[in-house]
């Protein structure tokens, strides 16, 4: 039974239920590998120092790499009564090699060990989750270069602004995602972080060398530098690195999230600007004409998701006294949960925006379609170049406020007369204002409106194009 797993003291063995409790290896022993790498740096270490025989160390690396092929193979018996991952795979290597695996245990607690194994897990995660930032990104480039002069009307308070180049409003995601990749790798430098060494709590008393293991395991900056966790209270107990990448995690989910509004939107008959592939779609049960944005609708839904595993984890934190408490066991459901939703979300949507290359032509195909003209439609119905025709009378000399009540005033015109601004014969319009001459018609065109802006970051085309360009750079 578990009780004597680790000692005569206990005068009773525990319920079925508080086992269950306990125990996380039905979840945990997704941190086989990084526990297996943890172990075999420390054992590497442990000989070097002269702490334990070379071969000592030798059996341990044999018995980790039948352990492996164990696991691998789906042989692996895991046991509830071991509690956890560590201690399935600790008592597994002592059953195959006998007292160096009960060796490997000198001068490392379970806390350093889990600590240690969480950290290498989540950076291997974090440098997934950044590829497929970038694939994301790349397929968000791709359309945005099919589309530089697609012009669909920019929104404020969802109420028709401004002409926009359909490009443009793309790239405002590819920018949400850049940043997103750029704090995963902020996280990732404190994440990649040495916990072991520091033993329970305290530290040990063999003389460890604990820059040796950083290296091992990659645990290093830019320069090389062992990055080793310098307090060892602080190591084993907090979890802030989790928390920070939860964080991260959530805000790209956010940024999935208002993009998903937006592909629902688009996609609705009402706006009919764009359209995705059927795969990402389903029908109705009842009504047959049904095409349902389901996989964008799950994506925002399932953002609720990340930001709640967010909350979790840092009120799992925020009682616990100094040093590790086993409240930290709750850290891996929602970690795991978070990644897998993560990693999947983003997955799809790459597919969903780019397509998919079909391995025929190499080419990609099935990304996201485009309604260039029902997006102009859109954007003539709603006087998105009012703004300009108020800066046309600026420049003939008008105070902005009075320009802008002057074009309040076509506007409403135009309104009576259901047309655009452009659709408003000359006559008319000067009626508003003499100085309105016959190029007021350039515009007044959403051509005219969206070059016009062609400030850095603006929507004008020859602004777009070196965004691109920037972006392609960026991304190689
Ligand atoms: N399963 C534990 C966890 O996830 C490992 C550390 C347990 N340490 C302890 N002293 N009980 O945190």
């Amino acid at each position: 039974t578990k009780s004597q797993a680790w000692s005569a003291l206990f005068s009773e063995p525990m319920s079925d239920l508080v086992k269950r409790y306990t125990a996380s290896v039905f979840f945990d022993k997704r941190l086989w590998l990084a526990d297996i790498t943890g172990s075999l740096a420390h054992a590497e270490m442990l000989a070097a120092q002269g702490i334990i025989a070379a071969a000592d160390r030798e059996a341990i690396e044999r018995g980790m790499a039948q352990i492996r092929q164990e696991i691998e193979s789906g042989s692996f018996e895991w046991k509830l009564d071991l509690e956890d991952v560590h201690l399935n795979i600790e008592a597994r290597l002592t059953q195959l090699v006998g007292d160096a695996g009960k060796r490997l245990h000198t001068g490392r607690s379970r806390n350093d060990q889990v600590a240690t194994d969480v950290r290498l897990w989540l950076r291997g995660e974090i440098d997934l989750i950044t590829t497929l930032l970038d694939d994301l990104q790349n397929a968000l480039v791709d359309v945005a270069e099919q589309n530089v002069d697609v012009i669909l009307p920019g929104f404020t308070h969802l109420q028709v602004a401004q002409p926009v180049s359909f490009a443009h409003h793309l790239l405002a995601y590819v920018e949400m995602f850049a940043r997103d990749a750029e704090r995963l790798g902020d996280v990732r430098r404190r994440t990649n972080r040495l916990p072991l060494g520091s033993a329970a709590l305290a530290g040990t008393t063999y003389p460890l060398d604990r820059e040796r293991v950083a290296r091992t395991l990659g645990m290093v900056d830019e320069q090389g530098v062992a990055q080793v966790c310098q307090n060892s209270l602080d190591a084993v107990s907090d979890r802030d690195f989790a928390i920070e990448f939860s964080a991260a995690a959530s805000l790209i989910m956010v940024h999935i999230s208002r993009f998903s509004e937006e592909l629902i939107v688009w996609m609705s008959q009402n706006f009919g600007f764009i359209k995705i592939a059927d795969r990402f779609t389903t029908g109705s049960s009842i009504m047959p004409q049904k095409k349902n944005p389901d996989v964008p609708e799950l994506a925002r839904g399932k953002t609720g998701r990340v930001v709640g595993h967010l909350m979790g984890l840092i009120t799992l934190m925020k009682g616990q006294p100094l040093a590790y408490n086993k409240d930290n066991q709750e850290d891996k459901e929602p970690l795991f949960d978070t990644v897998d939703t993560l990693k999947d979300t983003l997955r799809i949507f790459a597919e969903m925006v780019g397509g998919q290359v079909n391995p025929a032509t190499g080419a990609k195909e099935g990304g996201i379609t485009v309604n260039a003209v029902a997006m102009e439609e859109a954007a003539k119905r709603g006087y998105a170049t009012a703004t300009d025709l108020a800066d046309y009378l600026v420049k003939k000399g008008l105070p902005f406020r009075d320009a802008h009540e002057t074009v309040a005033h076509a506007v409403k015109a135009a309104t009576a007369h259901a047309c655009d601004l452009s659709e408003l014969p000359l006559a008319v319009l000067q009626g508003f204002h003499p100085s309105i001459e016959k190029d007021v018609y350039d515009c007044l065109s959403l051509q005219g409106s969206l070059h016009a802006r062609n400030t850095l970051g603006g929507t004008a085309p020859t602004q777009v194009r070196q965004q691109l360009a920037r972006h392609r750079a960026r991304l190689g």
